[in-house]
C-alpha cells in the first residue's frame, strides 16, 4: 500500500525498499524507518563547517512530530530552532537566550546552495540538524504530540 505525503504529517511505510523519498529519508522495511546520514540526497547545511552548534549531544523538547516544508533561499542564512521553545518555528527568535529559562542549546544556523522547498525538523530530535532525517517518526516522538 502506497500512502502519499498528506499535509506534511502521514509519510509512507510500506513504499518498496531504498525508494528515494524525502530528499534523502529510504524506507527500507514496513514501519521501520532509516536514512542514510551521508547520502547525497538528504540536504546540506553549506555552512556546516564553520559552526559547532549542529554538534551538541543534548536535543530540544518535542515541538511537533512532523517537518516543516519550507521554501528556502539560496545562501541566505538561516538560525534553526535547536531546544524547541521558539515562537518563530522552525526558526529561532531568542528565547534560547531567556535566563529564567536555563535553556543550554544554541540554534543551528544554516543556509542552503539551492533555492527550493527543503524539510526543517520540526520535532527535534534529527541527527542531521536542520533538517528532517525521519527521527520523528520514532513511536515515543509521535506519541509526545497527540493531535
Ligand atoms: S521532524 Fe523529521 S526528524 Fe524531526
Amino acid at each position: 500500500m502506497f500512502k502519499a505525503f498528506h499535509n506534511t504529517s502521514t509519510f509512507i511505510y510500506n513504499k518498496p525498499l531504498n525508494t528515494p523519498f524525502l530528499g534523502g529519508i529510504r524506507l527500507f522495511s514496513k514501519s521501520k524507518v532509516s536514512f542514510k546520514k551521508d547520502s547525497p540526497e538528504l540536504p546540506i547545511n553549506t555552512i556546516e563547517e564553520h559552526i559547532q552548534a549542529h554538534k551538541q549531544e543534548k536535543f530540544g523538547v518535542v515541538y511537533d512530530k512532523k517537518p516543516f516544508k519550507i521554501l528556502l533561499k539560496a545562501n541566505k542564512n538561516y538560525s534553526w530552532c535547536v531546544c524547541g521553545q521558539s515562537k518563530n518555528q522552525p526558526f529561532c527568535d531568542g528565547t534560547h537566550k531567556n535566563p529564567f529559562m536555563k535553556i543550554e542549546l544554541k540554534p543551528v544556523r544554516f543556509q542552503v546552495a539551492e533555492e527550493k522547498e527543503y524539510y526543517l525538523c520540526n520535532c527535534k530530535q534529527t541527527t542531521h540538524r536542520p533538517f528532517c532525517d525521519g527521527t520523528h517518526k520514532r513511536d515515543d516522538i509521535q506519541e509526545k504530540i497527540k493531535h
